[in-house]
């Protein structure tokens, strides 16, 4: 298996009450699975194009990957790397609040951290249908929030991502049926900014 799902930090009930225990289990163990095994099969073949790149490079550089399996990788690929990410943001025991370089930006791009958490909430909560709500780098080095359909990775549009919110009803739905609003004000709770901090610091230096 040529990608794969990242360890989880901590196990499927340390997310409560937040996030339920039987939707961390069956999102990372189902949902998740399923999407690196559709990836890996969709790239057999392929190991002299795959060799040596990480699912992250394949994706930024969308443009380059052979055509009759660029579809496969946008959809497994992407949603295997947006999962990643979204797993590896979370803890039990979070720090609440960035610090260092990444609160200065922070405040220099939105003004302070609450007005960041309401922008990003906001693109979360009304993104249409399934998707992911985004704080990424862009193209000019800026922080920026957005939000991506589907299966979309921002990586395809050359911004890298540094924290996401999974908004596809399978994040939620079992706690909070048709509350996303709740289930994103909630998520804050679980969202360990050392993990975003560390990974905004690692994108900067490249
Ligand atoms: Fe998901």
């Amino acid at each position: 298996m040529k990608y794969d799902k990242l360890p989880l930090q901590y196990k499927f009930d340390q997310l409560e009450p937040y996030i339920d225990s039987e939707t961390v289990c069956i999102h990372y163990t189902k949902h998740l699975q399923g999407y690196v095994d559709k990836l890996n099969k969709a790239l057999e073949g392929y190991e002299q194009f795959t060799n040596g790149k990480t699912l992250e490079e394949i994706l930024f550089n969308i443009e380059k990957t052979p055509i009759e399996i660029r579809k496969d990788i946008i959809r497994q690929g992407g949603r295997v790397a947006n999962h990643n990410l979204y797993f590896s943001i979370l803890d039990s025991k979070p720090k609440k609040y960035p610090t260092g370089q990444l609160l200065n930006e922070i405040n220099r791009r939105f003004g302070d951290f609450s007005a960041l958490k309401e922008e990003l909430s906001n693109k979360s909560i009304n993104q249409f249908g399934a998707g992911y709500g985004w704080l990424v780098i862009d193209k000019k080095g800026e922080l920026d929030v957005i939000s991506t359909s589907n299966q979309d990775s921002p990586l395809m549009f050359k911004m890298r991502p540094i924290l996401t919110i999974d908004i596809w009803e399978h994040a939620y739905y079992l706690k909070y049926k048709n509350l996303r609003a709740q289930y994103v004000k909630n998520i804050w709770n679980v969202i360990d900014w050392n993990k975003v901090e560390e990974i905004y610091l690692k994108e900067c230096s490249k």
